[in-house]
């Protein structure tokens, strides 16, 4: 009989780790990852690997500090005689720098995506920031996954809000404000941001009179420095609507964001569980390891 595959997660995502190997009938391994005094990287594979297939679970917010033991790791699970490494990655950070914006700058998505692909054999994230590169083959050279949250984001405004307004802050937001407001039977509108800087951003005065009746609920992918929804949150509190529920994919939150946010006039703030923040309420276990199923060997 085969040995079944390895999970084992990178520090801090042990509970995904535990929940993928128990759903997919893997081994949890065990791997040491640390620090030296220097701050260089230490790993060591502690669980049997050779000839297995083998999962590192990984979400790459804050991606500095947690790329280089990311890529040691890999070496080292191949250095013991694992026969492939996954990757899963719920956050997969660097996607938002997709174009030259500036002459100087560099396309760190492509970078990124290269790496991550001589790294692992596979991708799995959840709901990656596409915009001008429209699918993760234009920058991973390994087949690569996106598991979409659109369905069980919905669920939770289904149970949880009383007649919902969804509202995307962009037309980036557009197709999957769309699909969230199909599966949770709302209506949508879409705004037209305008990004000056890291935390100058300008959104337009939603026409949202007519829906004046309705809780609005803001959707998004990505909460980084959250500007994008404290000026939103803004203008609709201005407009006399109910204190919009704040909805993302994933809680990047940036130094003070979360509380900035609450302090703006956010109602209830909510996240999928793709980057452990305290806003986190909508589960994704069980879509991402639907997700791996399709990835892995039959
Ligand atoms: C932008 O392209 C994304 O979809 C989000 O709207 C953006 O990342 C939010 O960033 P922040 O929270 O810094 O305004």
């Amino acid at each position: 009989m085969t040995a079944p595959g390895v999970v084992i997660a990178m520090p801090g995502n042990e509970q995904l780790a535990e929940e993928l190997a128990i759903r997919l009938g893997l081994e949890r391994g065990v791997a040491t990852v640390r620090r030296f005094p220097d701050g260089e990287s230490y790993v060591r594979i502690e669980s049997p690997v050779d000839g297995r297939g083998t999962i590192i679970v990984c979400t790459l917010d804050r991606p500095d500090d947690k790329l280089v033991p990311l890529f040691l790791l890999a070496a080292a699970l191949r250095e013991a005689g694992a026969r492939s490494v996954g990757l899963v990655a719920p956050y997969l950070a660097y996607m938002r720098q997709d174009r030259r914006f500036q002459p100087g700058e560099t396309i760190s998505a492509h970078h990124v995506g290269a790496w991550i692909s001589q790294c692992a054999d596979w991708l799995l994230t959840v709901d990656p920031h596409l915009h001008r590169i429209t699918d993760l083959s234009q920058v991973c050279s390994v087949p690569a996954h996106a598991v979409h949250a659109a369905q069980s984001m919905a669920q939770w405004i289904r149970e949880h809000v009383r007649d919902p307004l969804l509202i995307g802050p962009d037309e980036e937001s557009a197709q999957w404000v769309g699909a969230v407001a199909q599966h949770a039977l709302a209506p949508f509108v879409v705004l037209r941001k305008t990004r000056r800087g890291d935390r100058d951003v300008e959104v337009p005065l939603p026409d949202v009179e007519r829906w004046r009746s309705r809780t609005p609920v803001l959707v998004d992918d990505i909460v980084s420095t959250a500007r994008t929804m404290i000026e939103t949150v803004g203008h609709l509190r201005q407009a006399g609507l109910a204190a919009p529920v704040c909805v993302a994919v994933h809680a990047v939150f940036a130094q003070t964001a979360f509380e900035d946010l609450r302090a703006a006039g956010a109602g209830e703030i909510v996240s999928c569980d793709t980057i452990r923040h305290p806003s986190n309420r909508i589960p994704l276990a069980a879509a991402i390891a639907a997700g791996v199923r399709t990835l892995l060997p039959a």
